[in-house]
C-alpha cells in the first residue's frame, strides 16, 4: 500500500516535470524579463546550474568613446535609444534586462579621453607602465553576491588597467566569477586566465565566458540571452 503511494507520487512528480519542457522554459525568457522568483527552490524543470539573480552582481569596465565613431580603427561605443554606451556596456545592461540582476560599473577617479586615438595612446602607456589608476568606488554590499558577471574590453591583449586595480583591490574569495569581453578582433587573450589570477580564491569559470567582436555588439542581444541561459539563467 505505501508503494504504491510513492509511485503515485512519483507519476505525479514525472508529469509536471513533463510539463515544463525546456523549449518552453525558453520561450517564457524570450518573453518577458525573468524575475528572482523564478529562480526559487522547488521549482520543477530547474536543473543544479541554475543561478539566482538576486544572488548575481554584473561587474563591468567600458569605455564609451563619446568623441565620435572612428570609420578606419572601429569605435568603442554603441547608441541605444540616443545615449552613447561602450560595447562592454551593452552587454551588460543586456545582461541586467535579460536576470534582473544587480549592475556595477567600475570607474576610475581620472577621466579618460573620449577620442580613439588618445584613448588607446593612454591606454598603450598604461599597459607598458604598469599603471593602476585610481578606482572611484568599491562594491558595498559585496557579501550579498555569489556569482559574479564580470565584463571588461580587451586592451593590448590583456585587461584594462583599471581592471587590474579593480581586481587587485577587491577580494571576490568563494564567489564565482563569469567572465565577458568585447574586443576589436584579437578575441584570443589570457584575460579569464589573467582574473583567475588575481583572484585566486574565486571560482573563475573559464570554459563558459563570453567574448563579442565590437562589430557584432549591435546584434548580439540574442547571442548574449543564450550565453546567459547556457550559464543557469532561466
Ligand atoms: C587602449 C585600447 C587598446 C585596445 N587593444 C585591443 C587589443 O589588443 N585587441 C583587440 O581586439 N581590441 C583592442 N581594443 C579594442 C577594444 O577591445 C574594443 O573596442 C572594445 O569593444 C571596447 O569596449 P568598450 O566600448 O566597452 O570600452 C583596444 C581598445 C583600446 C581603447
Amino acid at each position: 500500500m505505501e508503494k504504491s503511494a510513492k509511485w503515485i507520487l512519483l507519476s505525479i512528480t514525472m508529469l509536471l516535470l513533463a510539463a515544463c519542457t525546456p523549449d518552453e522554459a525558453q520561450d517564457n525568457s524570450d518573453e518577458a524579463l525573468p524575475t528572482n522568483s523564478s529562480n526559487e527552490d522547488g521549482n520543477a524543470g530547474f536543473t543544479s546550474s541554475e543561478r539566482d539573480a538576486s544572488s548575481t552582481l554584473i561587474v563591468y569596465y567600458s569605455l564609451p568613446e563619446t568623441g565620435g565613431v572612428d570609420a578606419v580603427a572601429g569605435s568603442s561605443r554603441v547608441v541605444n535609444d540616443g545615449e552613447v554606451v561602450g560595447n562592454t556596456q551593452q552587454v551588460a545592461y543586456w545582461a541586467e534586462e535579460q536576470t534582473g540582476a544587480d549592475l556595477f560599473q567600475i570607474e576610475t577617479v581620472a577621466e579618460y579621453p573620449g577620442d580613439h586615438d588618445e584613448l588607446v595612446e593612454q591606454g598603450t602607456e598604461e599597459h607598458e607602465n604598469d599603471s593602476r589608476p585610481e578606482i572611484a568606488d568599491y562594491i558595498d554590499n559585496i557579501d550579498d553576491y555569489e556569482t559574479i558577471l564580470f565584463g571588461h574590453p580587451i586592451w593590448l591583449a590583456d585587461l584594462p588597467s583599471p581592471v587590474y586595480s579593480f581586481l587587485e583591490d577587491v577580494d571576490f574569495s568563494d564567489k564565482t566569477i563569469i567572465p565577458f569581453s568585447t574586443h576589436g578582433g584579437n578575441a584570443v587573450t589570457d584575460t579569464k586566465e589573467t582574473i583567475a589570477d588575481l583572484q585566486p580564491q574565486a571560482e573563475v569559470d573559464i570554459d563558459n565566458g563570453l567574448t563579442i567582436s565590437r562589430d557584432d555588439v549591435p546584434e548580439a542581444r540574442q547571442e548574449v540571452n543564450d550565453w546567459l541561459t547556457q550559464i543557469g539563467f532561466e
